[in-house]
């Protein structure tokens, strides 16, 4: 029900829709900055060939390893834009990438990072994706994983991520959407200078991770958040049943995966 309401005030005002995702994930970061273990803020995937798991971590981890897996990281300089609590970027670490930088607009989450994670050539900035710190052709690879929903202006993104590109330079992008609105975005990105080289419907993949991690997310939300609270953080968490994941599950909502190239 809030988190209902959450939603629809976010969708009905695209303009102020990136100070409300800042101020709740500003929160969000501030209440829970002590735990340490919590790395990761997406739905996660999972595979039905694969022995089921409940490690929420693992899920989320795999949404991660499904966008690495697209193209070669080795030696590459990368940037994830909305990196949240910085799991993807140390995840990253295990392809060899020459460097690795975590961007987000949450000033809390970047002081997280820059805490929990000092291995190898790492580096966390804050800043909006839509108007990105860097110099033009800074990046080989780029990664946005469930993150472009909370921006105000995508078409800005998506010319910012082709600006800090280098010609040829990959962009691995996860996100969910209306599906009525999906087949427009091969063309919204191509129109900013990016070409769709693969795209997938995975929406299967994390319904099946958000069945998963129940167990996890419901025990730890019993330990972590106030009795009047925990009904709105299981529908933010995705928990069956949710808003969110009814939409996934009824086809409202679409969760993809995609490869694009600077053209
Ligand atoms: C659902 S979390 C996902 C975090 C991370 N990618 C993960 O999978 O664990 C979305 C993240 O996007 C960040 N974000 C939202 N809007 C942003 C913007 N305009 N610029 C940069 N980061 C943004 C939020 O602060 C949050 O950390």
């Amino acid at each position: 029900m809030l988190s209902n309401l959450f939603r629809k005030i976010v969708d009905l005002t695209p303009k102020l829709s990136l100070h409300i995702w800042k101020l709740f994930y500003e929160i969000t970061a501030r209440l829970y900055k002590k735990q340490i273990d919590w790395k990761f803020m997406n739905y996660g995937f999972a595979e039905p060939q694969n022995p089921p798991t409940n490690d929420y971590g693992a899920l989320c981890g795999n949404l991660y390893h499904h966008l690495f897996n697209k193209t070669d990281i080795t030696g590459k300089r990368v940037l994830e834009i909305g990196c949240g609590r910085g799991g993807g970027c140390e995840l990253v670490l295990q392809y060899n990438p020459k460097a690795v930088t975590g961007l987000d607009y949450s000033e809390n989450v970047i002081k997280f990072c820059k805490q929990a994670y000092k291995q190898g050539d790492i580096t966390f900035v804050t800043g909006n994706a839509e108007n990105l710190p860097f110099a033009d052709e800074s990046f080989d690879i780029i990664v946005n994983a469930e993150s472009s929903h909370c921006y105000g202006n995508r078409e800005l993104f998506f010319k910012e991520v082709a600006r800090t590109l280098k010609p040829g330079g990959y962009f691995l992008y996860a996100d969910f959407m209306g599906s009525i609105h999906y087949p427009k975005r091969p063309l919204q990105l191509t129109h900013c200078g990016l070409k769709v080289i693969t795209q997938q419907d995975i929406t299967a993949n994390v319904l099946l991770s958000m069945d998963q991690s129940v167990t996890y997310k419901d025990a730890l939300i019993k330990k972590v958040a106030l009795k009047p609270l925990r009904k709105a953080i299981g529908d933010f968490a995705g928990v069956p049943g949710s808003d969110i994941y009814n939409k996934f599950k009824n086809g409202h909502t679409i969760y993809f995966s995609m490869l694009c190239q600077k053209a």
